[in-house]
């Protein structure tokens, strides 16, 4: 490439960003990098233009150089902007959205949300609808709701809309434990693999957190009486629901696995396969596990009858968990991850998940790069994101694990030098090999979702955003004999073997190995945003392993940088990109061939995926509180407070 193409390739860049900016002012009718090359067009080919792109020097932000936070945009992004982002053949083109000033319920799962939304209704505050809505999904959406898996929350319940200070804001960790009887090498050489004991099976099950999480919340912030709140739980389970075909499919896509349970194949292949459209769902036993949770709290599942039977069900899968594992959980409150940006104050989960510390992480190497002043969804702000997407995975994956037994490097992971210097490594004109950063795996591992994220506002200054999780859909696959709920496979989180990618490819590190006791590294991040004033801006969360990062990144940088609408911002195609494997993974459709183009020319390489995590939102338009339930979803709602 000549002294003189590179100059050219440049300038190119540069008009990019130039016209961009001048459109914002004279809507001028073309942009970004179709706009660049319908401007040239009479003098390169697009070949020769995208070939300059990945040669030329990064105009802009240079390597290394020392780029000013840019300002958020006021105005949103015209409809011209928003198709240019959301492609016609993207599936997703809006989220359906539902508007209320009193409060607000978002799950995965209508029925679980009615549930929220009834209690916010008869006078709840977050934390009881939270509470509510977490069992009705335990019930509902077996797929991800639990009382056998783990999660965390976010809350704020100052009884006031603005200036949130310290005290007001809550992180609760439920996370499931390994077992005392846990050993680093419990699993082996031989951890890979869809059936790996890790992964399928009683041995892949950690200590159950989500009961004793549901307690803590209510017992910390919660006002309703506590039997109230579980009790349309058991309603639910005891006279069942109607079977409707999300319920069925989400049964049969994981069929097989179910199927090796006998107490599973009993309860969710009643006939050798999963229930009739139209039916009637019923779980006695799990209505009478939850009836001791009612009248008991925590002691209703750690000890007892329900106990009795989860102890049972482990030794008949020959795996390790004591009576004094369930004795002795308990959940955690811990200090929330709080950091900025561009002004906005983010407050998400500190490790044991390590989704608040990625996105600060992620937030302090983008903070100077002038996102907001680039077309959404532009290929520039996608590669942007992608590099310090890659660089916070690899510290994420290597350095971070439970907080109650390794030092995680915090200070040093949220410095403003340890910013920059990813930033001083970052390319604007081509994408950086992982390998060439350090990142390496020993083998492979596959890919697969499944967790559930809500949201609650109420209408008096509270809000809770939770994440809750089995690990894979029906977790590990293996219903507690006589008690109705499934057991996760959360075991898998850890670096089973450290170095050796686990179900989501996280090749992790000896800081999240296995220890007797420890809480495996998560990726959850419930999420809120605040905006400079103080007011609650945005509630957000995920479910789709290290993809809910993404996803929480992706919706927050759409409102904050772009002031894009909550139902498109919810909607719009997503990408992810955690260093290993060295893949920039997009939505099918979810990219214009242009953009598409442009990002090969930097070096990217991609993997499809048809759907890149499930991230209910809520966010505050100055008005109302705006439910945006994800797209992806089916039978996702939000809902308003009702009678
Ligand atoms: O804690 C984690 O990061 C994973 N166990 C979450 C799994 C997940 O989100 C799967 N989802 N769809």
């Amino acid at each position: 490439m000549s002294e003189h193409a590179r100059k050219e390739g440049a300038q190119v860049l540069e008009m990019m960003s130039r016209e961009h900016h001048s459109k914002r002012v004279h809507a001028a009718p073309h942009r970004g990098i179709r706009g660049a090359m319908f401007a040239l067009k009479n003098r390169w080919s697009t070949a020769l233009l995208l070939g300059l792109l990945a040669c030329a020097p990064a105009a802009g932000i240079r390597a290394g150089s020392e780029p000013k936070p840019s300002k958020p945009v006021a105005a949103g992004p015209t409809a011209t902007e928003v198709a240019a982002a959301i492609p016609a053949a993207f599936p997703h083109k809006r989220a359906v959205t539902a508007e209320s000033p009193r409060g607000m319920v978002v799950t995965d799962a209508k029925l679980a949300t009615d549930v929220g939304a009834r209690v916010l209704g008869a006078g709840g505050n977050a934390a009881d609808a939270a509470v509510a809505t977490a069992f009705a999904l335990a019930v509902v959406f077996p797929t991800a709701g639990n009382l056998g898996g783990g999660g965390f929350a976010v809350a704020r319940m100052g009884g006031q809309e603005k200036a949130s200070t310290s005290a007001d804001l809550w992180a609760l960790d439920f996370r499931e434990t390994a077992s005392e009887l846990a050993t680093p090498t419990m699993y082996g050489e031989n951890a890979g693999g869809f059936a790996a004991p890790s992964r399928l099976g009683h041995r892949a099950a950690g200590v159950p957190g989500s009961v004793a999480g549901l307690v803590a919340l209510h017992q910390k912030l919660g006002s309703m009486k506590w039997s109230e709140l579980v009790a349309p739980s058991v309603r639910l389970a005891e006279e069942g629901f109607v079977v409707d075909e999300d319920f069925a499919k989400s049964i049969s896509s994981v069929a097989e696995r179910l199927a090796k349970f006998p107490a599973s194949a009993k309860l969710f292949l009643p006939d050798g396969a999963p229930p009739k459209v139209g039916s009637t769902f019923k779980n006695p036993d799990l209505a009478a596990v939850l009836k001791r949770i009612q009248e008991f709290g925590h002691k209703g599942f750690y000890e007892g009858a329900t106990a009795d039977l989860l102890l049972k069900e482990m030794a008949r899968g020959n795996a390790p968990m004591t009576a004094g594992d369930l004795r002795r959980y308990e959940a955690k409150w811990r200090a929330p991850m709080s950091f900025s940006y561009r002004g906005h104050r983010v407050v998400s989960m500190p490790p044991p998940s390590s989704g608040g510390l990625t996105l600060a992480m992620m937030a302090a190497i983008l903070e100077p790069y002038p996102l907001p002043t680039l077309p959404w969804r532009s290929p520039r702000e996608i590669h942007l994101m992608a590099e310090a997407s890659r660089r916070a995975f690899f510290a994420r994956n290597a350095r971070l694990g439970d907080p109650d037994f390794v030092k995680n490097p915090i200070e040093e992971l949220r410095s403003k030098a340890w910013a920059d210097a990813q930033r001083a490594t970052i390319s604007e004109t081509k994408s950086t090999p992982s390998e060439s950063l350090g990142m390496r795996e020993k083998a492979s591992g596959g890919a697969g979702p499944h967790t559930t994220h809500f949201s609650v506002v109420d209408g008096k200054g509270g809000v809770v955003a939770l994440t809750t999780t089995v690990n894979w859909w029906f977790g590990n696959a293996v219903t507690v004999e006589g008690a109705g709920f499934v057991l996760n496979n959360e075991m898998d989180d850890f670096a089973v073997i450290p170095g050796t990618a686990n179900t989501f490819g996280l090749v992790q590190g000896e800081p999240n190995a296995i220890a007797p006791g420890k809480r495996m590294l998560s990726s959850m991040a419930p999420t809120l945003v605040f905006e400079p004033d103080g007011q609650l801006k945005l509630v957000l969360g995920g479910a789709g392993g290290p993809t809910i990062i993404s996803a929480v990144m992706q919706v927050m940088t759409s409102v904050v940088d772009h002031n894009v609408d909550i139902a498109f911002a919810e909607a719009a195609p997503r990408f992810h990109h955690q260093g290993l494997p060295d893949l920039l993974t997009i939505e099918k459709d979810g990219l214009s061939a242009e953009s598409r183009a442009a990002l090969l020319s930097l070096g990217h390489q991609f993997k499809e995926r048809d759907h890149i995590a499930d991230a209910p939102s809520i966010a505050w338009n100055g008005r109302a509180w705006v439910g945006a339930a994800e797209p992806r979803r089916n039978g996702a709602l939000a809902l308003a407070p009702r009678p």
